[in-house]
């Protein structure tokens, strides 16, 4: 029997083990069934560590669809396992859980977008990736905030444009593009909980920092950013430029990659929420853990299962974002029909 004082000096020891144990087996698991393990920067940084790959959902959507591995483990939230799934549709894609949604995927169902899809029929449908697949099948391109002005950008300036799901992202690109857009009301549950006020009084407070936000957060948060992009595009500018102070308005998830990316003491200070509930973590990414990673790599499961027919019609979306970014030619339809 241990006495009191053993158990509270043994049991963080054993956790400790374990944990490096898990960490172990999950390599070994992922080499010997020749796995591509890839993992979103609002992992936790023992995931991301863990991952072949780490990057944002346009750069995962990539690193999937050249895969040649036969399994492909995505640990992030289900939408971007999906994208893997529809772009690479031979490859088995594996996550660590199915229920790791997200709010935006929630706030546009099927049925009523396809409603108002079809009340602008000559529009064109550009859709963010964070959404479903039955949604991505009813648009005509989808975009990540890393790609969407530069696509956005390629559309005949005579069509009409309806985006969505997330009307913070949407707004703040039309506003950037100086182009109209119908938008569609959906938001992320998390970053819309950044207060303004409460980043102006802290940026009162660290004059020299630099404030970083991400295109989801409400514009009252973006009018006091400095930089404002896709996590990728944070990352970059604590990485190079030579500021000590951020101030970062996004999932902490991405401080893990920032910390890395920097040799020096740079200091970087979450963006603080509406009141004090402290969630700022996307509760869908941090669903996934590494006993779940491990236990997907043992079984092989859950994995993402769609019908042939919906990968085909959510396929011609997701190609058309990945032709326009790599400079070929595209076509768009005249109306929806
Ligand atoms: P990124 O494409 O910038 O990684 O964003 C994904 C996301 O879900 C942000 O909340
Ligand atoms: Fe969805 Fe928001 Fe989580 Fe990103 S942070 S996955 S948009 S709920």
């Amino acid at each position: 029997m241990f006495s009191k004082a053993d158990r509270y000096s043994t049991i963080p020891h054993i956790m400790y083990l374990n944990q490096n144990s898990l960490k172990e087996d999950i390599l070994s698991l992922k080499k010997e069934k020749n796995v591509t393990f890839l993992a979103h920067y609002y992992e936790d940084g023992e995931i991301q560590d863990l991952a072949d790959k780490v990057g944002d959902s346009f750069f995962l959507a990539k690193e999937g669809q050249k895969s040649e591995s036969q399994i492909i483990l995505l640990a992030g939230v289900v939408f971007m396992a999906e994208s893997v799934k529809i772009l690479n549709p031979t490859k088995k894609v594996i996550v660590p859980d199915l229920d790791a949604g997200c709010s935006l995927v929630k706030e546009s169902p099927y049925e009523d977008y396809l409603k108002w899809r079809r009340q602008h029929p000559t529009g064109i449908a550009v859709t963010y990736i964070n959404s479903s697949a039955e949604v991505k099948a009813i648009s005509d391109v989808i975009v990540t905030s890393s790609n969407a002005a530069a696509i956005i950008d390629s559309i005949p300036k005579d069509r009409p444009i309806l985006f969505g799901p997330d009307k913070n992202l949407g707004s703040f690109l039309s506003k950037k593009l100086n182009r109209e857009m119908i938008l569609w009301p959906g938001s992320c549950e998390v970053h819309i909980l950044f207060s303004a006020k409460k980043l102006y009084e802290l940026s009162l407070q660290y004059p020299k920092a630099v404030v970083l936000a991400h295109p989801e957060c409400d514009p009252a948060v973006l009018q006091y950013a400095h930089v404002i992009g896709s996590t990728s595009r944070l990352l970059e500018e604590v990485e190079k430029n030579p500021a000590t102070q951020f101030i970062v308005a996004t999932e902490p998830g991405i401080l893990h990659q920032m910390k890395k990316s920097r040799h020096d003491n740079v200091e970087l200070i979450e963006a603080p929420q509406e009141g004090s509930c402290g969630c700022n973590n996307c509760p869908y990414m941090k669903m996934n853990t590494l006993e779940k990673i491990k236990n997907a790599l043992l079984t092989e499961t859950p994995e993402i299962k769609m019908d042939s027919d919906l990968i085909n019609r959510a396929s011609i979306s997701l190609q058309r974002m990945m032709d326009i970014t790599s400079g070929k030619p595209v076509t768009w339809p005249d109306r929806f029909t």
